[in-house]
């Protein structure tokens, strides 16, 4: 008994430093996928902003279209702008080996961004862009850091400034230590407005990454509803057969 423990203790405990290992504080996303309004936002600030260097090519337009509750006409009139068929993929105009020259990187494919880093991750990174004079860019990021993503919404959310604290390390840098962010430029949101728009973004991004739990959420409760009630059923149908039965 107890070297069964032991084992499934050892088993575990990767997991656990894992989960434990991470340095970066991530701000609960708080998103809800059956809130068709706020996917609908998301998707129209995803096709804005996102796809110009991200695709999502495992996204079919017009299943999208029909998931998150818009016409084929609204889909058309106003998200579709690097294709002009329903039926194709979320795919980008620019091409792999020019991202690669720009950023150094290939911007990778959003579609299962959001399961593989976490909801949370993808909102709290989205967040903890700063101004970072010796970058070429002039982004950094807290959750990424070094990240070659520019920050695409700073317009939005205005200009932030890293705030560190704590002694410089042997290499003189600050940066070990961060305490918060401090806006420096206003931008045309109020933090509160950008948190809302960060968040309808992930939850768009949490949506693409399986669609179909669209359909697995809205099905669980009536099937849920139907083992109970059959469940009941049954048991009243055993009583009522070996009533007689003595
Ligand atoms: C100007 C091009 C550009 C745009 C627009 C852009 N990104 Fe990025 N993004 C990048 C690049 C380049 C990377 C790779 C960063 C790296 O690996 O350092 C990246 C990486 C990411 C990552 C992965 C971070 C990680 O941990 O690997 C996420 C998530 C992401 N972007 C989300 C978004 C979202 C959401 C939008 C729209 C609001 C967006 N990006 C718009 C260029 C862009």
């Amino acid at each position: 008994m107890r070297t069964k423990l032991l084992v499934l203790v050892a088993a575990l405990a990767p997991v656990v430093t894992f989960a434990a290992g991470g340095e970066v504080h991530l701000d609960a996303a708080n998103v809800d996928v059956t809130n068709k309004a706020s996917l609908q936002r998301g998707a129209a600030n995803f096709v804005n902003y996102c796809l110009g260097c991200h695709s999502a090519q495992y996204v079919r337009y017009n299943r999208m279209a029909a998931d998150i509750g818009i016409t084929e006409q609204q889909l058309i009139d106003n998200l579709m702008f690097t294709t002009d068929s329903p039926h194709q993929t979320m795919r980008i105009g620019i091409k792999a080996e020019d991202a690669k020259r720009w950023f150094g990187v290939v911007p990778p494919d959003l579609s299962l961004i959001a399961r593989s880093r976490g909801a949370d991750y993808v909102y709290t990174f989205l967040r903890s862009f700063y101004a970072d004079p010796a970058k070429a860019s002039g982004w950094n990021n807290t959750v990424l850091p070094g990240t070659a993503m520019p920050h695409v919404l700073w317009e939005l959310q205005g200009i932030q400034e890293a705030v560190w604290a704590g002694e410089p390390n042997a290499a003189g840098d600050v940066r070990h230590e961060f305490k918060e962010f401090r806006i420096a430029t206003p931008g045309t949101m109020t933090p509160e407005e950008y948190d809302a728009f960060v968040r309808d973004t992930v939850n768009f991004l949490v949506y693409i990454g399986e669609p179909a739990q669209l359909q697995r959420r809205a099905l669980g409760v009536p099937v849920i509803a139907f083992l109970v009630f059959f469940t009941l059923l049954a048991y009243a149908m055993k009583k009522e057969y070996w009533k007689d039965v003595k």
